[in-house]
């Protein structure tokens, strides 16, 4: 690294940061999060990294593959950081957590490391590095570290309340910036870390214990969304559907007891289902689903993720049904058909236990669609372990599925009890077979859709089919409308979370239309604007 000299002027002005999210949903959101801390704070955004005072990357450590990409990105500032020594790095969320400083040691032109469970700490930490960076020209800089160290920082369900990475949350200013549906659509945690403790899986060794945050908090920060806008909210949580939370549990927040509202469902829950029963007082998922729903009418559409299989009970798929919005989606990951598998990963369920929830989500919910996650190739897995998830999938009638190749994590159990036997050819055929199978299905699910009329919540102009001015064929076509007007390809999604993309004008973003579906392929529906959007 050079030295600092008079090319590298001291910069002037509010600092300008670049952030750039890798991974899952919960990620974008802690993006999100300190985002709008740190404009709050004056900092600037860019997306232009090599402009940025600050580059920070929001990581993710599930699979080897998104840590590679991460990787050539530190590389990438490293080289820049010759040029450009007073650039801050920072390395932020769970690759931070898992590696720790000896990240640092490897790649030294790292001056920020923040773990997931520690991003409250993020503008204090960056602001620190700054200064440091313009009061020691030239002179030995330390990194800025805040990690959780383990699991264990958190280990009561109801330390979110007093803790400052709950204000966090409870900070947040909601910001059109954020880019989802033009601002329309915004995630809500409800639960922080996980306690399954997969054998295969980093996340509980990153994010720590499963801590549920208080409904009254989450309620709230739905309903201020709603008034600022907001018509789609996502509820986010490793197992979201494991939600509760004990209202007889005195909370504080700064000192101030927070009185909390109690179960609203009591005679039905956890019945009919391997739904965990708790006690009264006690606010379960489908309590919270249904006091969301219904005490912010605001929300057109509510939807969570991600559903654990084994805490599913026929409570929640009764709210659903009861509730006209919240969304005809599960997100339901099996991971693999095999029972013996299952137990190798710590799933914590059979796969008939899964087949008793599909049959009965499609008989709460006939007009439900659902996801799954498959992990292939997962150690000791036979051709015929293969066989029982390609027949799962077969069975399953997914609309779509994630479907991923074993990746050892260090730090899993998996990773340190279970050799990874199983061949990357095997992998890659399995991979493919099961992705076959897959598509097929999904072809059919998405077929069952032509000619039907759905609504279809906008996210955003097609970043393919960016088709300016279809008018420039035929300026006299108006669509409807009573002006000629410049007409993009959008892409939404229906309830059951079926991407549809169509034509129409960009003001669209961020509104619920009403769409004719013309014709399918097996990952969307094309169709037509049905009426006129504004008698929609
Ligand atoms: N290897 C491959 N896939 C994994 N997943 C989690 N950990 C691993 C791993 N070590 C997948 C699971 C999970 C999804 C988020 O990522 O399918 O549901
Ligand atoms: Fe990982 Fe399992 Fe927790 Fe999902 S439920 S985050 S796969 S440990």
């Amino acid at each position: 690294m050079t030295a600092v000299n008079d090319d590298n002027p001291p910069r002037a002005g509010r600092p300008s940061v670049y952030l750039e999210t890798f991974g899952c949903q919960m990620n974008v959101l802690d993006s999100q999060l300190v985002r709008s801390q740190l404009q709050s704070l004056g900092y600037r955004f860019t997306d232009d990294w090599k402009a940025a005072d600050v580059v920070l990357y929001n990581t993710c450590s599930v699979r080897e593959r998104a840590e590679q990409k991460v990787w050539s990105r530190v590389g990438e500032v490293g080289v820049h950081k010759q040029q450009r020594p007073e650039v801050v790095l920072g390395v932020i969320g769970c690759m931070a957590e898992r590696d720790g400083t000896d990240m640092i040691r490897k790649h030294p032109q790292i001056d920020l490391l923040i773990g997931p469970g520690e991003l409250d700490k993020a503008p204090q930490l960056i602001d620190n590095r700054l200064k440091t960076d313009l009061s020691s020209r030239g002179g030995a800089r330390h990194a800025e570290v805040a990690l959780q160290g383990n699991t264990h920082r958190r280990s009561a369900t109801l330390a979110a309340a007093e803790d400052s990475l709950e204000l966090l949350d409870l900070s947040r200013s909601f910001s059109p910036d954020d880019d989802m549906a033009g601002g329309r659509s915004a995630y809500v945690r409800i639960t922080r870390g996980c306690n399954k403790f997969c054998t295969y899986c980093v996340v509980p060794h990153t994010r720590g214990a499963e801590v549920h945050r208080p409904p009254d908090h989450i309620v709230d920060e739905c309903r201020k969304l709603a008034d600022q806008g907001a018509c789609e909210i996502t509820l986010l949580g490793q197992t979201v559907n494991h939600y509760h939370y004990d209202t007889a549990a005195s909370v504080t927040v700064n000192g101030v007891a927070q009185p909390q509202v109690g179960s609203v469902l009591s005679p039905n829950r956890g019945t009919g289902g391997p739904s965990p029963v708790f006690k009264p007082g006690v606010v379960s998922f489908a309590d919270l689903l249904a006091r969301i729903h219904d005490e912010v009418p605001g929300i057109q559409r509510l939807r969570f993720v991600t559903s654990f299989p084994r805490d599913f009970g026929n409570d929640i798929l009764q709210v659903i049904k009861d509730r006209p919005r919240i969304c005809r989606y599960l997100h339901l990951p099996v991971q693999s058909g095999s029972n013996r598998l299952l137990k190798l990963m710590n799933r914590g369920y059979t796969v008939e236990q899964y087949r008793d929830l599909l049959d009965r989500v499609r008989a709460y919910l006939p007009d439900a669609e659902l996801a799954t996650d498959i992990i292939c190739g997962f150690p000791t897995e036979t051709e015929e372990d293969h066989q029982a998830t390609a027949q799962l999938l077969r069975d399953g009638r997914f609309k779509n599925s994630f479907i991923f190749k074993y990746s050892p994590r260090p730090g899993t159990a998996a990773y340190d009890r279970l050799a990874d036997d199983v061949s990357e050819a095997d992998k890659k055929r399995r991979n493919n077979e099961l992705l076959a199978i897959q598509t097929e299905v999904s072809r059919e699910v998405h077929a069952a859709y032509v000619g039907k009329t759905v609504d279809v919540f906008v996210e955003s102009i097609s970043s393919k089919a960016r088709k300016t001015a279809l008018n420039e064929a035929d300026p006299s076509v108006t669509l409807g409308w009573e002006r000629p007007v410049e007409v993009t390809q959008l892409t939404g999604r229906t309830d059951g979370d079926l991407i549809v993309c169509f034509d129409g004008p960009p003001e669209l973003v961020g509104r619920m239309v009403p769409i004719r579906i013309q014709s399918s392929g097996p990952l969307i529906l094309l169709g037509d604007l049905a009426e006129h959007p504004a008698t929609a």
